[in-house]
C-alpha cells in the first residue's frame, strides 16, 4: 500500500504534452507548474526525447570510472553560465544533494571562530537533513532536531534585522544561503537594497555566498540566473530541478578558489550523473539562450495578461519572467480542487497560500489563455 506522504492528484495520466496533461479518461487538463518547474521546455519536448532515446541505444549507466564526454559539455556551459569559467562542478541526482555538495564544500571552510551559516526565513533548499538545517523555521523542521549546529536563521528582505546581526556577528560568519527568488517561501523577491547588503558584507567579512537556483535557474526569470538580476558574484551556485529534461540531475558549481580546496574523497555518488541525464540536459541547455530572450520579450506582456485576467481576485502579484507568485484575495488553498475538477487546470499553492506558476520557458501566448482563462474561473468561482 502507498504511504501517503503526498496529497497527490486523483489523476491517471495517459500522455503529458507542452502543458497539457491527458488522463486515461480522455480529459485534457492545463499543467501550470510543469512538474515543479522541472519540464522547462515542456512536457514530451521532441529533441530532448531524441537526445535520450539516442543516448539510452548505447549506453544507461557507467558510474564515475568512465569519463562521459556530454558531462564536460554540460559542465563548460553552466560554468560559463554562471560566470565561473575557472570553478569547478560537482554532479548531484537532486537539489537537495547540491545543497549538501554545497554544505561539504562550506564545511571544508570552517573554523573555531568562522562557522556561522546563515539562511532566510521563507528558505528550502532541500530535504535531506543537511538541507533541512537551511528550511524556515516551522514545525517540519522542529521534528527532526537536531540538526546541524551553528545554523542563523534572519528574516527574509529584513535589512534592519541583517546589518544588526552582521554588525555583531559578522566575523563569525562562514557562509550565507540564499534563494534570490524563494520558490517555495511563496516567489518571494529579495528587495534590491538586500541584494546590496548582501554584497557588501560577503566582501567585508570573506563570507561563501551560496545562491540556490535550483527552481530559479536555467532561464526561468529571463536571465540564466535569478542572481545575475542583481548583479551578485556567488562562490558557490545550486542547479537541479530542470537540468536533466525531466530526469534526474543536479549540479553544485563553485569558484576557482573552491575548486583547489574540494578534493577526491571528498564528496562521490554511484548514479551521478547519469548519462542518459546529461545528453539531455545539454539538449535543454542549448535551448537556454533563446528562451531567455523570449521570456525577456514575453514578461511585460504575461503581466499586463495576468492583471486584466485575475486583477479583481488577488491581492497580489509577483514576477521574474516566467516565475510568478499569485496571492488570491481567499485562500488559494481550496482552489486547487474546484480547479482540477470544474475548470481542468492543475494548481500549485505553496504553503502559505500562493498560487505559483512555473510553466514551461517557451509558453506561448495561446498557452497562457489556456492556463490562465480556467484559473480566472476558478478564482471567480471561489470568491465569494
Ligand atoms: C530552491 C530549491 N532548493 C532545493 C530544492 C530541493 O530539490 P529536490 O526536491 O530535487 O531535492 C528545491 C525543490 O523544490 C528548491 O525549489
Amino acid at each position: 500500500m502507498n504511504i501517503s506522504i503526498y496529497n497527490s492528484f486523483p489523476i491517471h495520466v495517459k500522455k503529458a504534452m507542452g502543458c497539457i496533461v491527458e488522463s486515461t479518461e480522455g480529459i485534457s487538463y492545463v499543467d501550470t507548474f510543469s512538474g515543479i518547474g522541472v519540464m522547462l521546455l515542456g512536457h514530451s519536448y521532441e529533441p530532448v526525447l531524441e537526445s535520450i532515446r539516442n543516448r539510452i541505444q548505447d549506453y544507461m549507466h557507467l558510474s564515475n570510472y568512465f569519463p562521459v564526454e556530454d558531462a564536460t559539455s554540460v559542465e563548460n556551459i553552466l560554468l560559463s553560465a554562471t560566470e565561473m569559467k575557472q570553478g569547478g562542478l560537482f554532479y548531484t541526482n537532486s537539489g537537495t544533494e547540491a545543497t549538501e555538495a554545497a554544505l561539504r564544500i562550506v564545511k571544508k571552510r570552517e573554523t573555531c571562530s568562522k562557522k556561522t551559516i546563515i539562511h532566510f526565513s521563507g528558505s528550502f533548499h532541500g530535504r535531506t537533513l543537511g538541507s533541512l538545517s537551511l528550511l524556515r523555521d516551522g514545525f517540519v523542521k522542529e521534528r527532526f532536531g537536531p540538526l546541524l549546529p551553528n545554523i542563523q536563521s534572519l528574516e527574509w528582505n529584513n535589512e534592519e534585522a541583517f546589518d544588526k546581526y552582521m554588525n555583531a556577528n559578522g566575523q563569525e560568519v562562514l557562509a550565507i544561503f540564499v534563494e534570490t527568488i524563494q520558490g517555495s517561501g511563496g516567489i518571494r523577491i529579495i528587495s534590491d537594497s538586500m541584494a546590496e547588503k548582501l554584497k557588501h558584507y560577503q566582501k567585508q567579512y570573506n563570507i561563501l555566498l551560496v545562491c540556490d537556483e535550483i527552481q530559479s535557474g536555467l532561464g526561468r526569470t529571463g536571465k540564466w540566473f535569478a542572481f545575475q538580476h542583481w548583479g551578485l558574484q556567488p562562490d558557490i551556485v545550486l542547479v537541479g530541478k530542470g537540468l536533466g529534461g525531466g530526469l534526474p540531475l543536479g549540479a553544485t558549481i563553485f569558484s576557482e578558489e573552491l575548486r583547489y580546496e574540494f578534493l577526491p574523497g571528498d564528496h562521490g555518488s554511484t548514479f551521478a550523473p547519469n548519462p542518459v541525464a546529461l545528453a539531455a540536459a545539454k539538449t535543454v541547455l542549448s535551448e537556454i539562450p533563446s528562451c531567455i530572450s523570449y521570456i525577456q520579450k514575453m514578461t511585460p506582456w504575461v503581466q499586463e495578461f495576468i492583471c486584466t485576467m485575475l486583477g479583481n481576485c488577488i491581492k497580489d502579484f509577483r514576477q521574474k519572467g516566467f516565475m510568478i507568485g499569485i496571492d488570491p484575495i481567499q485562500s488559494a488553498k481550496e482552489m486547487v480542487q474546484i480547479g482540477r475538477e470544474y475548470h481542468h487546470v492543475l494548481l500549485n499553492v505553496t504553503y502559505n497560500g500562493t498560487i505559483r506558476l512555473l510553466p514551461p520557458l517557451n509558453t506561448t501566448k495561446e498557452d497562457w489563455s489556456l492556463m490562465i482563462t480556467p484559473l480566472q474561473k476558478t478564482l471567480q468561482q471561489c470568491i465569494i
